[in-house]
Parts: C-alpha cells; structure tokens; sequence
C-alpha cells in the first residue's frame, strides 16, 4: 500500500510497513495524516494515546542527559508555542537561538519543503545546488574565501581546530599544535571540544580529553602575550565575542583587536566561535564584525539552517587551501534540505532586519534597567543576559508557568528570541518577564 492511498487519519509507527511499504517508493500527498505523536493540542483531535505517556516515555527510554522542563511542546507558529494541552507560549528562546524566524515560518517552510520534494540526501561524494549556492552567499556576505558543513557547533569547531593544526603543522612541524581559548568558554560536547571549553566543569568523567589547549582569562591581553612569548607550541586562538553558555559575557573590543594583532604578528590563526552568536544574532551577520577584526576561521550552528541541524566553518584567503582532498568530511554535513533550509535563513538577514534586532535588544534593556530585582544586563542585540535577584531557573520555571519561554546561563536569565519577533508580542512578553523577576525579587 502506498502513501498516496492514505486519506484517513490513522494511527502509525514509523517502522509501519502497511503505511510505508516494506522498502517501496512512496509519493507525497497533500493529505496529512495523523501520526502516533500526535497528541491533541491546538488543531488536533486528542490521539488514543494515553496522555501522561510523554514523561513515561522519556523515563524509561530517553537518556538522562537533561535537566528538562515539565512542558512537551507540539506546535509553533512564529514565535508562539504550543503544548500538549494547547496553552500558547511567546518563545524568547527559540530553541536556544536556532528558530531564527520562528516556529514554522512560511518562506522557512517553503524552501524546505521545496528541497524535500525534490532531493533529501546524496552524500558529499556529489555536488548539489543548495550546497554550492549557501557556500557561495556566506563567502560573498562574509569575504571567507570556503567552507566547510558539518552538522552541529560542536563539530563545525572540531573542524576549525582540526584546520588550524593543519595550517600550523604545514608550515611549522608536528609540534605546534596548541589552540588557546578562553577562561569561561564554551565549544561543544564532544572529547575536543569539551577540551577546548574553558570551564573545568566540563573536564570531569570523560578522561583523556584532547591534549594540546591552553586557557588564558578573557580580557586580559597579557595573559595571552606572557603564553605566546613563552610557548612556541601556540598555533590559534579560539574565542566567542560574547560568551553565551558563560553567562552571555561579551569581550572587550579592545582586548579583541589587540589579541588579533598580536596573533597575527606570529602567524597564529584567529578562530572565531559565532555558533551562538552568528547568523544575525547581535545584529550584523556575525558578531566579529562588531569587533572590528578579520579572523581567519570563523565556526557557526544553531540559527544558521532555522531549525535543521547545521554547522558551518569558514576559511579565509590564509587557510582556505588547507583542508584538502580526504582530510576531513561529513556524511551529512551540508545536506540539501538543510542548506535549503540556510539560504532561507541567510537570505532574509539584510540591513533592515540587522536594525530591527538592534532595536529591539535596546528595547529590552531599556524595560529591564533599573527594574526592580533586576542587577545588570549584558549582551549585544538579541542575545540578552539579565542578572537578576532571584534565582535564575526559578524565574525561567515562573515565566513558563505565566505563558513565556525564557533561558538561562549560568546565574542569567538570557533572552535569544527569535529575530523577527514581532514588536507588540516582544512587549507582552518582556512585560511578564519584568514582572516575575520583580515579585520574586
Ligand atoms: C559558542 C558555542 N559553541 C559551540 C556550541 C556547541 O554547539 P552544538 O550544541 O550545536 O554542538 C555551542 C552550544 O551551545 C555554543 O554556544
């Protein structure tokens, strides 16, 4: 039985061969059915499934990794929410900063569903046109010479750190391999990255992490002198211009340009970790660019494809040469429908809408300063920190219970909305916010 023969609403399992076929070509039909997770909410009829199954579910079969809150989201439509009971939701997290347009956003919707129609997946082994044509708007919007796609932030760093030993060790010999980064830094979950995050926290059960990083405090220009002069090993520098996980904490720009220079007087590469802060995030393209500096690679995720799992790592004129044939490669990275998904996304961050997040990263610092319960603000653009009184998960908890999705990091609450929120909806729900922090201040 094909998927053109179904048009009543019924119950599958998505190893279903009645639905699916036991390996049989299915074709696309406009019909939607109705899936065994689907489970009521605001447009379906309540699903036969028993209701609590979500949190038994994730119990007995998921592992657990996270400290999750008690809400099982099933639907988006911008940045609204809705969960299994139907309650709505302004989301001020966007899925810590991915849905750069929101939930379901029409153009968003369209590309993807466009390239799923016509191509889902070839491997790396072959070209394909979403690929070439999101490779070529990054470099002409960013002047990075390459990329390189990859499926996440963790691995679009693993890559940057793998070019930057590949740069030095071509040049220099096996020895210099070291990448510094930051006291406080965060860049990812696996052996190297973990390794390469600057957060002792991070460095426990998984012994023996990576060798070959040092940490230096950030903003502390000569930390990083005294070890570049004291250690011929140093091959990059690693860093984020605001430290998302570490408590949304930007860099001084001075303190960037100064590392910059010197890194360069030694032909130590600057790598850039925009995976939280870029794709439009602070308000340009990528927040180097606020900075005043040109790095040498530059990593990002997250928002990049939308919502589809995407990592990217861009190369400029210095090291665009120095991943070659069979040196690295991804069996999904850069996957058609993903890259659909990013043309998108990089298609729509122009001037007018870089203003609009600006504007309304200055409307929320100016609702919140001064508020009662509220200690400082930091960050740049849509990507806010609030230091609050209170606790900040206790406050996160609240605003989920008032109908308003918020994050934290470290001792933050931090905002990561998503970009085109609309004006009206970002007042209600800063309103609300503004109004937790200050009764449990
Ligand atoms: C700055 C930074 N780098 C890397 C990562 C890791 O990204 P991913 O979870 O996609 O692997 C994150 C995730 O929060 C991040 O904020």
């Amino acid at each position: 039985m094909g998927y053109m023969e179904i048009n009543e609403p019924i119950m599958v399992t998505m190893t279903d061969t009645t639905l699916y076929g036991a390996g049989e070509h299915t074709t696309s039909t406009d019909t939607e059915p109705s899936f065994a997770y689907d489970m009521g909410g605001a447009d379906k009829a309540p699903s036969p499934m028993s209701v609590p199954s979500y949190k038994e579910l994730d119990t007995t079969y998921i592992a657990h990794t996270y400290g999750r809150f008690d809400v099982c989201f099933e639907k988006g439509d911008g940045v609204l929410l809705y969960d299994t009971t139907g309650k709505e939701y302004i989301d001020l997290g966007s899925g810590i900063g991915v849905t750069a347009f929101g939930s379901a956003d029409a153009l968003w919707q369209q590309a993807v569903i466009h390239q799923v129609k016509r191509l889902n997946h070839v491997s790396n082994l072959y070209h394909t046109l979403p690929q070439a044509t999101l490779a070529e708007k990054l470099c002409q919007k960013t002047g990075m010479k390459k990329v390189f796609f990859s499926n996440s932030g963790a691995e679009a760093n693993e890559c940057a750190i793998k070019a930057a030993r590949k740069y030095s060790a071509d040049r220099y010999g096996d020895e210099r391999t070291t990448v510094v980064t930051l006291v406080n830094s965060f860049h990812g979950r696996t052996i190297t990255t973990l390794a390469a995050t600057g957060q002792d926290v991070f460095h426990q059960h998984f012994h023996p992490f990576t060798k070959g990083f040092a940490h230096v405090p950030a903003n502390d220009f000569d930390a990083f002198k005294q070890l570049v002069d004291s250690d011929s090993s140093i091959c990059a520098i690693m860093m984020e211009m605001i430290q998302g996980e570490g408590g949304v904490m930007p860099l001084d720009a001075g303190y960037v340009k100064q590392v910059a220079d010197y890194a360069a007087a030694h032909d130590i590469l600057v790598v850039v970790d925009e995976v939280q802060t870029g794709n439009g995030r602070t308000g340009t393209l990528y927040s180097y660019m606020q900075f005043g500096i040109a790095p040498d690679i530059v990593s990002t995720a997250k928002g990049l494809a939308g919502g589809l799992p995407m990592g990217a790592t861009m190369f400029n004129d210095k090291t665009e040469g120095v991943l070659d044939a069979g040196s690295h490669g991804s069996t999904f990275g850069g996957n058609p429908i993903c890259a659909a998904g990013a043309i998108s996304v990089i298609d729509r961050i122009d001037d007018a809408l870089l203003s609009e997040v600006k504007a309304k990263g200055q409307y929320i610092r100016e609702v919140l300063t001064g508020a009662p319960g509220v200690l400082s603000i930091s960050g740049m653009g849509l990507m806010v920190g609030i230091e609050t009184t209170a606790d900040a998960k206790a406050i996160a908890n609240e605003c989920l219970n008032r109908g308003v999705v918020v994050l934290t990091a470290k001792n933050k609450v931090r905002l990561l909305p998503a970009l085109n929120i609309p004006r009206d909806t970002l007042k209600k729900a800063v309103g609300i916010l503004k109004e937790v922090i200050g009764e449990m201040a």
